[in-house]
């Protein structure tokens, strides 16, 4: 329960931030929306109005595609020397770890989660990420290459160029690590940016805009423009003048950016839902599986894309682990994200709050039953109790569908080569888990789980040198790691008869 001393009180920083309506930037400069209309971000942990933001449509996605063009063509971006791009990315990262109690307060704020997590996961990965993908700039190299051409003797080599102007769509369960999860690769490669934040959480990508012009980027060359997906989204996505679309969020409106880049052929990468297999054999170390699996869903109030959210357990451990995991999530402390006293935070809007709970009813229809949790909180904001899920059939919405809530679907398997088959009986390839002492075992089954990401006796271990995405329909394409600047740059090669 909230107490005085544990609720923090506001940075002076974030209540001047929040007292003015939010303006987007294009071109260098601080703009209202050109049709005059605002929008309202709310604090979900009250549902009260947190601050008003300027809504973007077409006329301004077009105004911020035709400043990232010319920023791309014309301005001092294209004839910047790459360790120039590193060292701006570099002081982007500091100015963001001056600003870094500024910054998880506005995250806490508008998302809801828990003030202790923006502190030491959000804001130290968004860092951690620019500083990372800083050192790929000087780094872009092509390479050499050997014809066999009979008639002639020739030199030919490969040039890895920037893709041009991005259009960036992003979610808001971790809005500013998405953030600097788009932009930095791109600027690192010298592309010129036009980012869409979600219309549940636009504060910090905003207020990361500031700390990118205090930076000294030139004018134009990152663009942030936040307004609604069918809106602002659709726009950028279909915009003939943009060279590549990259997004993150439902498979559903995925497949809505894909179509939307037909228009011009844009390239487009993907990072989408889930419903990420866990497996505990009866080797594993329950001491650290048990809390891994918690963890593994509950984290961020499940709202993650890689949330372990089928849980398979060997029929031998089932109830000790079932009992383990319900045990977790009765300790949570549940509230509002300032208070420092609690650990789990509310769902990001109603709607959300509405869609898990409608995952809840329609399995309890069908015949799961909650060990655990299982309602929403009878209290203003949009909390969800923790919930573990028992007596489920793989055929039940629970169990196929991404809820993106603190839900997990617990299975018993007896035939640990059953178990594979149904860890990969979905349509989604996110991420995996294993838990066991086995060596050999873990990696034979790494080998044949059909996702992008397997985690051996952890979870959600997230690294900017890790390259992350999905198998299936959970996306094209890998961020992070040196997989990521594929995303953002295309290969030129060119052939000299000598
Ligand atoms: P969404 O996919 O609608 O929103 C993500 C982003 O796409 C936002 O910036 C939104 O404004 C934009 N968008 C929406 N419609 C668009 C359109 N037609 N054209 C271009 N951009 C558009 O996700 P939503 O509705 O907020 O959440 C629904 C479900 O999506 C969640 O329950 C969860 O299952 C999944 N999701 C997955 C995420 C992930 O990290 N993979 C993140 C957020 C949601
Ligand atoms: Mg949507």
């Amino acid at each position: 329960m909230a107490t005085v001393a544990t609720f923090v009180q506001l940075d002076h920083s974030v209540t001047e931030f929040l007292k003015k309506p939010r303006k987007m930037l294009v071109d260098g400069r601080w703009v209202d929306a050109v049709s005059g209309k605002t929008f309202e971000t709310y604090n979900p942990a009250t549902g009260e109005v947190l601050a008003r933001v300027a809504a973007g449509d077409h006329e301004d996605i077009d105004l911020a595609v035709k400043a990232a063009r010319k920023a791309f063509e014309h301005g001092p971006w294209p004839e910047m020397a790459p360790a120039e791009r590193a060292r701006l990315l570099w002081k982007l990262a500091d100015l963001m770890e001056q600003h870094a109690e500024e910054l998880a307060q506005l995250e806490t704020l508008d998302n809801g989660k828990p003030l202790f997590f923006s502190r030491i996961v959000d804001v130290p990965s968004a860092v951690a990420n620019v500083r990372y993908i800083s050192g790929w700039a000087t780094k872009v190299e092509g390479s050499t290459v050997p014809v066999s051409q009979p008639g002639g003797q020739y030199f030919a080599y490969t040039l890895r160029e920037p893709v041009g102007v991005v259009g960036q769509i992003i979610p808001w369960n971790f809005p500013l690590v998405m953030a600097a999860m788009k932009l930095g690769p791109a600027l690192a490669v010298g592309c010129t940016c036009v980012l869409k934040p979600a219309e549940q959480t636009p504060l910090t990508a905003l207020r990361l805009g500031e700390l990118i012009m205090e930076a000294g980027f030139p004018e134009g060359v990152v663009n942030i423009v936040p307004g609604f997906g069918e809106i602002a989204g659709a726009a950028l996505a279909s915009h003939p003048d943009v060279d590549k679309v990259a997004f993150t969020g439902s498979t559903e409106v995925g497949r809505l950016i894909v179509n939307a880049a037909a228009g011009n052929l844009k390239k487009v990468s993907l990072e989408l839902g889930g419903k990420s297999p866990n497996i505990i054999f009866p080797d594993a170390d329950l001491e650290t599986a048990i809390p891994g699996s918690a963890n593994a869903i509950f984290f961020n109030q499940g709202q993650v894309c890689c949330a372990g959210s089928r849980l398979f357990v060997h029929k031998n451990l089932f109830d000790k682990v079932v009992d383990g995991i319900a045990e977790q999530a009765k300790k949570f402390r549940i509230g509002a994200g300032m208070d420092l006293s609690n650990n789990m935070g509310p769902l990001v809007s109603g709607e959300q709050l509405e869609r898990v709970c409608g995952y809840l009813e329609h399995g309890a229809r069908e015949g799961a039953k909650a060990v655990v949790g299982g309602r929403k909180l009878d209290s203003p904001g949009y909390f969800v109790e923790p919930t573990v899920l028992v007596d489920v059939k793989p055929q039940m919405k629970v169990v196929r569908e991404e809820i993106f809530g603190p839900v997990v679907a617990a299975i018993p398997f007896s035939d640990p080569n059953d178990v594979l088959n149904y860890a990969n009986d979905t349509t989604y390839g996110l991420a995996s888990a294993i838990w066991t002492r086995d060596i050999s075992k873990a990696h034979r089954l790494a080998a044949k789980l059909r996702a992008g990401t397997v985690w051996i006796n952890c979870y959600n271990v997230i690294d900017p040198a890790l390259p992350f995405g999905g198998y299936k329909q959970s996306g094209w394409g890998r961020e992070n790691g040196r997989d990521v600047l594929d995303l953002y740059t295309q290969t030129k090669s060119v052939c000299v008869q000598l």
